[in-house]
């Protein structure tokens, strides 16, 4: 048996199953039926006759009875009936989405991102929850302000559909979860807020926690936005106390500053998280993960091997070199140079000059 922990967009499927907007069926994405699918993450061996789906406290919600199974580079995608085993948690505005009495009359917008410009004062307004609740409470607020009704339609996760497929998928859903007729779509961009994590990575004693402590406070004496600072070596002593250095450890530690980096940047604020990151795949990751909810800029604090061996403040080059430390970054473990920062930073820099440089690259103004 499987487990699979549902992410936000595909607790969503079930919701709209449960609503009876979408079949109890997960198809595969060359089927005819555009939604829902289910693509599990790669891991060890193979999908069995059946998948647990769970909620976000891991509790079992629903059950997938496998009819087929096809890999493809996202994933294992996974086509069969869904069975609910328990009701799922209740999701915000909750007598606004698909469900008893929600149905709309007369005509609708539907706004598939930011609800701007404001609607005409007749219609319903269809907002999109794309799993960021500060985004949904926005676009609610504001459409309250003027449409006749407001309704809320839970974005499905659909990931193999993007742009005009995405736009029409969502348009049905629209018609489908409150019966309407005559439905307008405004297939607006969504902006993320201007919450952020700037991560700054480099080799140990390249001087990342010093430019990223310098940088904390210029900015917080700059901007009205929290600013959190996830120094690596704190991380480690807490956060990822117990971890070590190999490739798995790692990735594990930087996933744990990526998740609590996209939090911060979720709920408006600013994290600086200042870990060696030395693998390109992590940094991927993280960047993908936070760019759902705000900003991600990287900044390579490039101060060459020899530099930062010369220094050696803490003795590990030494150890590390006599073999006593093993799977030490740049000695004996890869550090990926980042093709894609936003901003290098030299080692002729001083911190204070360098944290300048990076609040450059910020652009701060006029936000
Ligand atoms: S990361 O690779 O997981 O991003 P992180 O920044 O948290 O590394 O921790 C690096 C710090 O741990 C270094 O600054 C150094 O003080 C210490 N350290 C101990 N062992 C190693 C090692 N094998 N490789 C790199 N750093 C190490």
């Amino acid at each position: 048996m499987t487990e699979h922990r549902l992410t936000e967009l595909e607790h969503h499927d079930i919701e709209l199953m449960v609503a009876g907007v979408l079949p109890l069926y997960l198809s595969l994405p060359g089927d005819d039926a555009p939604a829902p699918t289910l693509c599990l993450p790669f891991s060890p061996g193979s999908v069995g006759d059946e998948v647990t789906l769970l909620d976000r406290e891991a509790t079992p919600v629903a059950r997938v009875t496998v009819a087929a199974v096809v890999p493809d580079a996202h994933g294992w995608w996974v086509a069969g009936a869904v069975q609910m085993l328990r009701p799922l948690h209740a999701f915000a505005y909750a007598t606004l989405r698909p469900g008893e009495g929600t149905a709309v009359d007369g005509p609708a917008t539907l706004y598939t991102g930011d609800v701007d410009p404001l609607p005409e004062p007749d219609r319903a307004v269809i907002v999109v929850d794309h799993g960021d609740p500060r985004a949904l409470a926005r676009a609610v607020t504001v459409a309250t302000q003027a449409a006749s009704a407001v309704r809320v339609l839970p974005e499905p996760s659909a990931a193999h559909l993007a742009g005009e497929a995405r736009v029409s998928l969502l348009a049905s859903l629209a018609r489908e979860a409150f019966d309407i007729e005559e439905l307008d779509v405004v297939a607006s961009e969504r902006s993320v807020g201007d919450g952020m994590v700037i991560l700054l990575t480099g080799l140990s004693g390249s001087g990342k926690s010093t430019i990223a402590k310098e940088l904390a406070e210029r900015l917080r004496a700059t901007v009205e936005q929290h600013v959190t600072l996830l120094d690596g070596d704190e991380v480690r002593a807490m956060l990822s106390k117990g971890l070590g250095f190999n490739r798995e450890d790692r990735l594990l530690n930087v996933q744990r500053i990526g998740w609590v980096g996209a939090l911060v940047a979720e709920h408006g604020g600013i994290a600086i998280a200042a870990p060696i990151a030395p693998y390109e795949e992590m940094r991927a990751e993280m960047r993908a993960r936070v760019e759902k909810v705000g900003r991600f800029v990287l900044i390579h604090v490039a101060t060459p091997l020899e530099v930062c061996e010369a220094r050696d403040r803490k003795g590990l080059y030494a150890k590390a070199r006599a073999g006593e430390i093993k799977e030490f970054t740049g000695i004996s473990d890869p550090y990926d140079e980042p093709t894609n920062a936003d901003l290098v930073i030299t080692e002729d820099l001083s911190p204070a000059q360098a944290a300048e440089a990076i609040i450059s690259t910020l652009r701060l103004e006029g936000r």
